[in-house]
């Protein structure tokens, strides 16, 4: 049997491969690249795999991620109220990544290190049994044989020493983070007191927002079909579009946020989470949104959304229900295009103008409470007599004497 594992270099990627590699089985490593920030060099996760024997491979997968992070800001998919699901759309994009890569290799089984506490295990699962039924699933940190073998750090790098593989342990680090284009998340450790400040974290996308300039940023995004198609006037792809928001909504400290969601599995979960680009290029669709949506389709806008987090943040990207949502989402952006443009002051962005909107449902004319060749207010009239025969039935039923 062969078993490709899903690396990143770090202390608990090198156990696992060598403690595999000592069972006697055929062991390859894997590794996506989903221009996570915290990543100098993506090649460093093969150089630090190297003294464990097994060959690593980097499926880059930063396109996908950048069309998951785009598609996700045209839904306005946001998880329990805020969390840009930075992780959840990751895994969608990384199992699916690694897989093809592991069927290149002939891998039989995919081993993954999340742990048996949290959303990754399940997302994991879930993906390698959608894409790829023939493949097993092997989850070292749900296994009761190694939990005994290694309950902790030192064990690991002891583990190690005696074949020679540097390990660092390291400071205790006052919590884990997980990086990718999208944003990043911080959980665990410190964090899972609730006494504990969401200060503590260190940004790495960006800066909290009392480090920002103090002066207003000026951006301008250009959208077509929902897509942001230009920042500033120049022309990017999504990749290029994603650094680039998180560049200049980082450095406003755009999108530094605390959360108390609900896990998969039923608990809370709390976290502080970094996404200042998707919440900028978001703050601009919203935006043409708003004029070119009328009141039904918005709602419906919203639920499509509200569904779509919801079963992606459960692992089901690729489900039916996504796909269908998705072609709904589609269908109510194909007109989102316009160009807007924002003000970004420490933390907050504001609306400032907005042109070319295509299918704008805003008529100036209509809308103004000022004399305009618009709505004729002495037709308003028969609509305010006809509410009020509904209204004048509930008075007289005594609908209202109690209040
Ligand atoms: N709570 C978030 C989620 O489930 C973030 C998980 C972070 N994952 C990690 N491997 N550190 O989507
Ligand atoms: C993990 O359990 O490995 C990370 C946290 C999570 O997936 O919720």
């Amino acid at each position: 049997k062969k078993i490709g594992i899903c690396v990143s270099g770090g202390l608990d990627s090198k156990t696992v491969t060598k403690r595999l590699m000592e069972e006697g089985l055929d062991v390859v490593c894997f590794s996506a690249d989903l221009g996570q920030p915290d990543e100098k060099d993506i090649n460093d996760i093969v150089k630090k795999m190297e003294p464990c024997g097994a060959p690593t491979y980097i499926v880059d997968v930063k396109d996908d991620m950048a069309e998951i992070c785009f598609e996700t800001i045209k839904a306005s998919a946001t998880y329990d109220g805020g969390y840009w699901n930075t992780t959840g759309i990751a895994r969608a994009v990384t199992v699916r990544g690694i897989i093809r890569e592991m069927q290149k290799h002939g891998v039989d089984v995919l081993c993954h290190g999340a742990t048996g506490r949290g959303n990754d295990q399940m997302r994991f699962e879930r993906y390698t049994r959608a894409l790829a039924p023939e493949m097993g699933v092997y989850a070292p940190w749900r296994d009761p044989e190694l939990l005994e073998q290694f309950p902790g750090r030192t064990e690991m790098a002891d583990y190690l020493a005696q074949f020679d593989i540097p390990a660092v342990i390291g400071m205790k680090k006052k919590y884990s983070t997980d990086a990718n284009l999208a944003g990043l998340s911080h959980e665990a450790e410190d964090l899972e007191e609730l006494e504990t400040s969401c200060l503590i974290v260190e940004p790495t996308m960006g800066v909290w927002p009392a480090d920002a300039p103090d002066k207003i940023e000026d951006v301008t995004l250009t959208f077509q079909h929902g897509y942001c198609t230009s920042i500033n006037g120049e022309k990017l792809s999504p990749l290029q579009a994603m650094e680039k928001a998180n560049e200049i909504a980082g450095r406003n400290g755009i999108w530094m946020k605390n959360a108390l969601e609900n896990r998969i599995i039923g608990t809370k979960s709390r976290g502080v989470y970094e996404a200042p680009g998707m919440e900028l290029l978001h703050a601009g669709l919203e935006n043409i949104l708003q004029a070119t949506l009328d009141r039904n389709s918005f709602k419906l806008y919203k639920q499509m959304g509200e569904l779509i987090s919801n079963l992606v943040y459960d692992g089901r990207y690729y489900d039916k229900t996504v796909q269908a949502a998705r072609a709904a989402i589609d269908t109510l952006t194909e007109s989102a295009e316009g160009e807007v443009k924002l003000g970004l002051y420490k933390g907050n962005v504001f609306f400032q103008s907005m042109t070319d909107i295509y299918a704008s449902l805003y008529n100036e004319e209509d809308s103004s409470m000022e004399a305009s060749d618009g709505l004729n207010p002495a037709s308003s009239q028969g609509y305010a007599d006809i509410i009020s025969v509904e209204t004048a039935a509930l008075a007289k039923a005594g609908q209202f004497d109690d209040c």
